[in-house]
């Protein structure tokens, strides 16, 4: 990766105009991923042309996908039907993408051939076994380190459906058990405790493939064809998301994102800031039957309280706790997050690594096993932040400098080339003082 090592945010700023972050990083697995096993050729436009997505690229031509571009952003995918994936040469490298490891090994279990998943050094030390344990039960055959990676699976190509009840609302794993059940024998249902994200049951409707919802189960059965289509993925909301913060903070006197998704399923960032005093106005956009909500987002500096979060209101903005515990930085009065467990399990302990740039700028907080409890103040120290190779913590440390005395320098930036490629010069644009090193 050639992107900066570090940055140097200059203090204050403020914000305006209209910009369009990149396209979602989950959808845009979605789409690869779906439309490879599909029959017929899926055009993708606003694909995300990040480090994460191109790993599922890359792995899917490691298994006899031809994947064209006509474009940064405009992708086909020729897809070779539900039987048509070939035995890969060599592990297939998910470098620092957890979606895309998950979602494979789903994917992988019921094939024909062996395939050994691999990452970079912060994906080889996430959990897999909460999508081996499920897979086990429909008779996968997958082996881990300790439940880490290398994930090491032995094709099976007679799985069974299973009901299964997550122990966690995640999103991946519901993902993985859906993507084996499409080639398990029998009805597979699974049972959420907390909705996660939904794309990957929309994306399998527009491919054609017949779900039943029914409450928090959602029920396919096995053997079911997907169809090629096309899919227009949205901005992602994740990305948008240090915007939507920045804009809170200081934004003269509005910032509008456009075409952003809103999948109520992953806009859990609104409402708490909403509750926190935030003036963001939605503009829906007309979309094609069956495609996933979008709407340009227009957010106006206001003043921000400290709020309680709760348990439940965690998955729905699970990614965007970074750049919300900045906004409880600069709010007024203290913020509390609890049954946040999963931060710990990220591409970093966020719970730990934002507590630990959090002190750095001067900002009273108490970390606790589950959550972050933190003391708004009127402005921030400057100081130097360890993203620890997180691109979600550089990117949230580099919105905080806007409320900063003096500057803040973030050290190990290229990730986030995985999810934002371009945010430098975005921010810039927008308004940050953002200078790469
Ligand atoms: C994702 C699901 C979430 C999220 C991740 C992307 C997805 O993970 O944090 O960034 O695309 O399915 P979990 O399923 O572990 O909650």
């Amino acid at each position: 990766m050639s992107a900066a090592a570090r940055w140097r945010v200059r203090p204050g700023g403020s914000l305006a105009g209209t910009l369009t972050v990149p396209g979602d990083k989950s959808i845009s697995h979605r789409a690869l991923m779906l439309g490879a096993i599909a029959e017929g050729d899926t055009r993708i436009t606003g694909f995300l042309n990040g480090e994460d997505c191109l790993s599922t690229a890359r792995a899917l031509g490691s298994l006899g996908v031809r994947i064209e571009w006509s474009g940064d952003t405009e992708v086909r995918v020729r897809g070779v039907g539900g039987h048509g994936l070939s035995a890969p040469a060599a592990p297939l490298d998910m470098g620092n993408a957890g979606t895309a490891m998950r979602l494979f090994t789903g994917l992988l279990a019921p094939q024909r051939f062996d395939a050994t998943l691999i990452g970079d050094a912060s994906l080889m030390r996430r959990p897999m076994q909460r999508v081996v344990v499920p897979l086990a039960m429909m008779g996968a055959q997958i082996r881990t380190h300790d439940g880490r990676p290398p994930v090491e699976i032995h094709g099976t190509p007679h799985l069974r459906a299973i009901h299964y009840s997550l122990p966690l609302a995640s999103a991946q794993v519901k993902s993985a058990v859906l993507l084996a059940g499409l080639a398990a024998a029998g009805r597979t249902r699974i049972t959420e405790p907390a909705p996660s994200r939904d794309h990957t049951e929309r994306m399998l409707a527009a491919f054609g493939v017949q779900l039943e919802h029914a409450g928090r189960t959602v029920t396919l059965e096995g053997g079911q064809r997907l169809r090629a289509t096309q899919v227009a993925v949205p901005a992602d909301f994740s990305s948008a998301a240090f915007f939507i913060v920045a804009a809170c903070l200081a934004a003269r006197p509005s910032l509008t994102l456009t075409n952003v998704g809103i999948n109520p399923t992953r806009t859990g960032l609104l409402s708490l800031l909403r509750r926190m005093g935030a003036d963001i106005r939605v503009r829906p956009r007309a979309t094609a039957a069956g495609a996933e909500p979008v709407a340009d987002l227009e957010v106006y500096q206001s003043a921000l309280r400290g709020i309680t979060v709760t348990e439940a209101e965690v998955p729905l903005s699970i990614d965007e706790f970074p750049v919300f515990f900045i906004a409880a930085a600069a709010a007024s009065g203290e913020t509390l997050v609890r049954g946040a467990l999963e931060l710990r399990v990220k591409e970093s302990d966020r719970l730990a690594v934002m507590a630990e740039g959090l002190g750095a700028l001067g900002v009273e907080h108490q970390l606790l096993p589950d959550g972050l409890w933190i003391r708004g103040a009127e402005g921030l120290n400057g100081g130097t932040i360890d993203s620890r190779g997180d691109h979600r913590i550089a990117m949230a440390f580099a919105v905080a400098a806007l409320r900063a005395r003096e500057p803040i320098e973030i050290l190990d930036v290229a990730n986030v080339a995985t999810s934002f490629p371009g945010f430098a010069a975005t921010a810039r644009a927008a308004g940050l003082g953002l200078d790469a090193l």
